[in-house]
């Protein structure tokens, strides 16, 4: 059983890790084995809409590490997906990778239908994970940011975990990396991943 951290930050030392990293950590207390995967030591183009991923199953823009990241997302039962808040929303390297693994994970499994065809749904490669958001700020833009990320598992069959509240983090003002003095935050992600485990457990059956 396998939970992948994704932190969308693009700094070296961020919050946002610290607190997927800190996610993860209470995860192995549950007996998930997990991973961190530092979107900022990637290199992902954006999606161009170019509709290759249809016909061709995978995604056709030139390589890059998109492939990489996209077959562990695959490889895992739970995916946690953190990013800062940027002007009320997700970080431009989060959003590279989301558009394309929610393209690509639709496309793998179903064929585009004519405009006066019915949908035959069959999932999508993302069928059947759990998936959480963590987002971080220093002030506003929390839910925004939340709901973006929560829209972008919903829309790609994932099961969304919840806590105690929103697992949101309070950091970061002035660039500061205090992340650790977010107790509130602690509490939150921790039971988190007491949640995260016990349905992965329960699927897992
Ligand atoms: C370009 C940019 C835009 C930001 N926009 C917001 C914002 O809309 N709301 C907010 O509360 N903080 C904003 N911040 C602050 C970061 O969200 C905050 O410092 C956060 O802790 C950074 O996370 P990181 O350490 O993981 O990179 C912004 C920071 C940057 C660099």
């Amino acid at each position: 059983m396998k939970v992948l951290g994704i932190t969308g930050s693009p700094r070296d030392k961020s919050n946002t890790e610290y607190f997927v990293q800190y996610t993860l950590n209470e995860l192995e207390k549950h007996g998930m084995e997990t991973e961190l995967i530092r979107l900022r030591d990637k290199n992902i183009h954006h999606c161009t809409g170019c509709y290759g991923c249809v016909e061709a199953k995978v995604c056709t823009l030139p390589k890059d590490d998109f492939d990489e990241v996209f077959e562990k997302m695959m490889e895992a039962d739970g995916i946690l997906i953190g990013s800062p808040v940027y002007n009320s929303s997700s970080t431009a390297i989060t959003k590279a990778l989301l558009d394309r693994a929610g393209f690509l994970g639709r496309w793998i499994s179903n064929d585009m239908k004519g405009k006066s065809e019915n949908y035959e749904w069959k999932g999508t490669a993302f069928s059947g994970k759990v998936a959480a958001p963590i987002t971080v700020a220093r002030r506003a833009g929390q839910n925004f940011t939340f709901a973006e990320l929560m829209l972008w598992m919903t829309v790609n069959d994932l099961i969304v975990i919840g806590s105690h509240y929103w697992n949101v983090g309070v950091a970061g003002k002035g660039g500061a990396v205090d992340a650790d003095e977010d107790m509130e935050a602690a509490s939150i992600l921790s039971h988190l991943a007491e949640n995260m485990a016990h349905v992965i457990k329960q699927l897992k059956k």
